[in-house]
């Protein structure tokens, strides 16, 4: 026989069939337990060989000979499915436990959370089951296998297997159990499923409870009479159901072995659907199923912003009336539909403000805590996220209870991913039955979350006859949610595809998605399953597509690529620790840092352009009349209502605060405004070019996720009505004495430690590096310029440089400045740069001052305080900030350009006794202060393109390329774009004593 590792038709042997009962008589059996990791499964486990192994735990992770290993696409291994390597390291788990004696007469189930990729389940020496799925949860009755005193679990964990053909997700490869294991007793008779559809009627306030439970029968005999009681304190007194007589007379009673569970899956309830309900009162339903339909009136209904659940109690009782088994589930009433083009939770068009997560800890690997979830969904809400994507396999049980609690719509996704044999696997029948089996019991296991508002038949796996199976099995199990899957409209979203009902692309670009949304051949609401690519100092032009999915019918939002940066912690030689990815493990083949592309780093701090998220989805508009001193607040047309928050507001020129105060929110939602009258304010707010007016909208009362006060998001409008873009700055011209040019054309200033030279070229961004601009930036040698003085001439004071600057490539760039002494010791430089048009796409167009060493604290006004660039600003809050020079770096894992600041006034930088360099700009420009220098593009090792520099490093750019998203998907947009043309800007340099 061939092993089941290579069986692709082989999905499981001995597992219970799936279940959404939490049975809380348990048994935990997580903890050390004795461990050896075999080369191949066919390997005897060595008597003499046991280590220990933490459960849940990777071995890839507790310093084993088997390595974590990045891909992407490719497999791990050469091969066509389901061949495996030789080499498939394989852990065997064995542990000893006693149960309670208690349990001595009850049904004892063992309960695997996951494992990767494939167990082997033995007690006391008897095969109990095999499983496959590694990322749900296998069950096995063990109550015969059992003994008095010490038993023996052995889980053999089998890394390689067929299913890895169909787990070929981009992230790391592992080995090990990776959630819970433990044991439960329940009674002969149990609560075997419980399916609950929480609806809504139109009024939104009278909840539709269909209730299915099955009732297990391990060993007796089924008889009628078996009661379910349901019970919601305060809102649905007890109400009961039984179980009938099974079918009609002339049926045989099936003779039901103690293995057998009793009804299993079956379509939910539908009153609409006349001719089943007629079909269910003439026929009893299965055996041990019991049904039960009711109104409840009065609820509130469920929603990411507002969930309210309901504790549902449960009770089992016998025919006797003896209480059996009771339980508890959390629900939520409420209503997810479809309607022509918009995705409609409760009757509203919702927008998706999500983000792709993976389960992820930079210790652990794949193996988190209820903990670790609950602070992931917390920070997703404390940045305005309301929806995640189970990217790309369903979550532990526990992440859905915190989704269900904290308010968050999920997607739920399948573990399906064929990535690299995308277009063979989905038709191949030998894998019919694990596309079945991944859907199927994801559905069952989580069909009570309120939170799931579409189910998701996986990823990147194309689309083929074993997708139409698990769909049409899908639609039949829960007609209550959408189904989702990207492989369905990947090559067609006009397509009448028939297992997708939301078009879910990935990585559009902007303009085609609001075309498709205009072109009336729109068939399905449009929410783009994967967007704005968050791989190092990335997600460039969100702001745009947050305004074209506000503004447009259709588009409904999507979510981001993603949460986790996924560097693990690695410790090197010299004790050093680092952020590893693909390759620093020695692992081959890999596609090296494509794996940290989140929005959080590993350790979860938040990178800057989750702060522009934040912004973005903020659920208010602004608008200021400098004339009446009236705000206007609009509520965005998703948003439920805003009394939730608490306003203070500060209006400031120049930096410096004018007035302040504070209101609490209006209570109004959906798209209404409030009108909201400040307190006068000074008349010269009005001519200001730089007259601020800043929103910090707090919690107001205690929330689940955010104390009161809690900050929930900012917002800045410009108030004057001067043309923004000019400014007061002070570029005074002239009246100096200084020399502060010498005759071969540098620039001197006792605060400079060299003279300023152009750029036009930045550390490579990923998406920089990986969209191809880098490499064409280097072949023209950007990296490389040359500066030859043509021509140098003093006019008085005033001395005008001009230079030839060649390229790598041979290009020459035309740089010429007026030079001019100040009265104060400072300096004021015209600078004039005419790009040729050889040039066409450059990262920047600007000058690097370096400074003497000491100028450690940073004072700039303009936006801020996170990173900003360009085409990732509309979070940034234009006002007078403070830092340090170190502090300004944004620690990407690869090293690139960072700590930028656009729209930047002026800068000092200070030594510790307050001594130092004031820059003023004639307009904002992008500037930013650095302990780094740029470097050539490098292969890729871990520091190739920044190099440490000890002197403060400033750029001054007048022109600096978006970010965009190029290393998986759209690049920025061509306003973002630097070409070719002539540049014009002013600095001055002041010392400050
Ligand atoms: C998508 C894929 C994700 C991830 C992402 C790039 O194509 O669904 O799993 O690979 O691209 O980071
Ligand atoms: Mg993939």
């Amino acid at each position: 026989m061939t092993p089941p590792w290579i069986s692709p038709e082989l999905v499981s042997w001995g597992r219970l069939p799936m279940h959404a009962v939490p049975h809380d008589e348990r048994l935990s059996l997580d903890g050390t337990w004795r461990f050896q990791l075999l080369r191949r499964p066919s390997d005897r486990p060595d008597d003499d060989g046991w280590l220990t192994a933490a459960v849940p735990g990777c071995w890839t992770r507790q310093e084993t000979w088997d390595q974590p290993h990045y891909t992407n696409i490719r497999m791990p291994f050469p091969g066509l499915p389901p061949e495996i390597p030789d080499l498939n390291p394989t852990g065997v788990y064995e542990r000893t436990f006693r149960v309670p004696r208690t349990w001595s007469s009850r049904r004892v189930v063992l309960h695997v959370g996951a494992a990767e990729s494939v167990m082997l389940v033995r007690v006391n020496d008897t095969d109990v089951g095999v499983s496959k799925d590694s990322h749900l949860a296998a069950e096995f009755d063990v109550t015969d296998v059992l003994r008095r005193g010490d038993n023996v679990l052995r889980i053999t964990v089998v890394k390689w297997s067929d299913a890895t053909y169909v787990e070929d997700q981009d992230q790391w490869w592992h080995g090990g159990i990776t959630r819970s294991v433990f044991l439960y007793a329940t009674d002969h008779a149990y609560l075997a499923d419980i399916g609950v559809t929480c609806g809504l009627d139109d009024d939104l306030r009278t909840g539709r409870l269909s209730l299915t439970v099955d009732i297990g029968f391990a060993g007796i005999v089924p008889e009628p009479g078996w009661i379910i009681e349901a019970a919601i304190p305060g809102v649905l007194p007890m109400v009961r159901g039984m179980t009938e007589r099974p079918g009609p007379p002339s049926w045989p009673l099936a003779t039901v072995t103690r293995r057998q569970i009793v009804g299993g899956p079956a379509a939910v309830a539908d009153e609409r659907d006349a001719w089943r309900e007629a079909h269910r009162r003439e026929v009893p339903p299965a055996i041990g199923r019991v049904t039960i339909d009711v109104r409840v009136s009065g609820v509130e209904p469920w929603s990411a912003e507002s969930p309210s659940l309901y504790p549902l109690e449960l009770a089992l009782r016998s025919p006797a009336g003896d209480l059996v088994e009771r339980t508890t589930l959390q629900v939520g009433f409420r209503r997810v539909e479809v309607r022509g083009l918009d995705l409609l939770v409760n009757g509203r068009r919702i927008f998706i403000r999500g983000v792709n997560r993976h389960d992820f800890d930079q210790h652990t690997g794949r193996v988190i805590s209820a903990d670790s979830m609950r602070a992931d969904l917390i920070q997703m809400k404390h940045f305005g996220f309301n929806a995640v994507r189970a990217s790309h396999y369903p979550n532990d049980p526990a992440f859905l209870d915190l989704t269900d609690e904290l308010g968050m719509y999920v997607i739920d996704e399948a573990d399906i991913e064929s990535h690299a044999f995308q277009s063979t696997l989905c038709d191949d029948p030998a894998y019919l039955g694990q596309w079945l089996a991944r859907v199927s019991r994801m559905a069952i296991r989580d069909r009570n979350h309120p939170s799931i508002i579409a189910w998701s038949l996986g990823n990147e796996s194309g689309h083929g006859a074993n997708h139409e199976a698990a769909a049409a099995w899908l639609r039949t199990f829960d007609p209550s949610r959408p189904l989702h899957y990207e492989g369905a409209i990947r090559w067609d979203w006009t397509s009448d595809q028939r297992i997708s009902d939301l078009t879910c692309p990935m990585y559009p670009q902007l303009a085609d998605i609001v075309e498709h949304a205009r072109s009336g051949l729109q068939r399905h609401p449009l929410v783009m399953c994967e967007y704005s690519h968050a791989m190092g100092n990335s997600n460039g032009t969100l702001a745009e597509h947050w305004d074209a999915i506000e503004s447009t019918p259709g588009l409904q939002g999507g979510f981001i690529w993603e949460w986790w940066d996924h560097g693990l912690v690695q410790r090197l030689p010299d004790g050093s620790t680092r952020w590893a990815y693909g390759g620093d493990f020695g692992d081959e083949p890999n596609d090296g840092d494509f794996c940290t592309d989140g929005l959080v780093w590993p350790d979860r701090t938040p990178k800057p352009a989750l702060w522009e998220h934040r912004a973005l989805a903020a659920p208010v508009t602004l608008a200021f009349d400098a004339l009446t001193d009236r705000l206007t607040i609009t509520a965005k047309p998703d948003v439920l209502d805003l009394a939730w928050l608490t306003v203070e507001w500060e209006a400031a020129i120049g930096g410096d605060v004018i007035a302040s105060g504070a209101f609490p929110a209006p209570g109004i939602g959906a798209g209404r405004s409030a009108v909201v009258t400040l307190e006068r304010l000074p008349n010269n707010v009005r001519e200001s070019a730089d007259a601020f007016l800043t929103t910090r909208w707090r919690v107001a009362r205690d929330l689940r996720w955010a104390p009161a006060g809690f900050e929930a998001f900012a917002l800045q409008i410009p108030i004057g009505t001067a043309h923004r873009g000019t400014t007061s700055v002070e570029v005074a011209h002239g009246g100096g004495t200084e020399v502060v040019a010498d005759d071969d054309g540098t620039i001197r200033h006792p605060l400079l430690a060299t003279t300023p030279v152009l750029s036009l070229w930045r550390a490579p961004t990923d998406n920089d590096r990986i969209g191809g601009m880098a490499a064409a930036w280097a072949t023209a040698g950007l990296d490389r310029l040359e500066r030859r003085l043509v021509s140098f001439e003093r006019h008085g004071e005033l001395a005008l440089i001009v230079d030839a600057v060649t390229t790598g490539a041979g290009l020459v760039v035309s740089h010429e400045r007026v030079v001019w002494p100040r009265p104060d010791g400072g300096l004021t430089v015209e600078e004039s740069v005419a790009i040729p048009h050889g040039l066409a796409d450059l990262a920047r167009v600007g000058v690097i001052l370096e400074t003497v060493p000491g100028l450690e604290a940073v004072t700039w006004f303009g936006t801020g305080p996170h990173e900003t660039y360009p085409d990732r600003k509309r979070s940034g809050l234009v006002a007078i900030h403070r830092s340090t020079v170190a502090e300004q770096t944004v620690p990407y894992i690869r090293p690139q350009e960072n700590g930028g600041h656009a729209d930047v006034r002026w800068l000092e930088l200070r030594d510790a006794d307050g001594r130092g360099l004031r820059l003023a700009f004639d307009r904002p420009l992008q500037v930013s202060t650095t302990h780094h220098r740029a470097s050539a593009l490098a292969a890729a090792t871990h520091h190739p393109e920044l190099v440490p520099a000890p002197e403060t490093i400033i750029h001054i750019d007048a022109a600096h390329r978006g970010l965009g998203t190029a290393s998986c998907g759209p690049d920025t947009l061509p306003a973002y774009l630097v070409g070719p043309g002539t540049y014009r800007w002013t600095w001055t340099l002041t010392g400050i004593r």
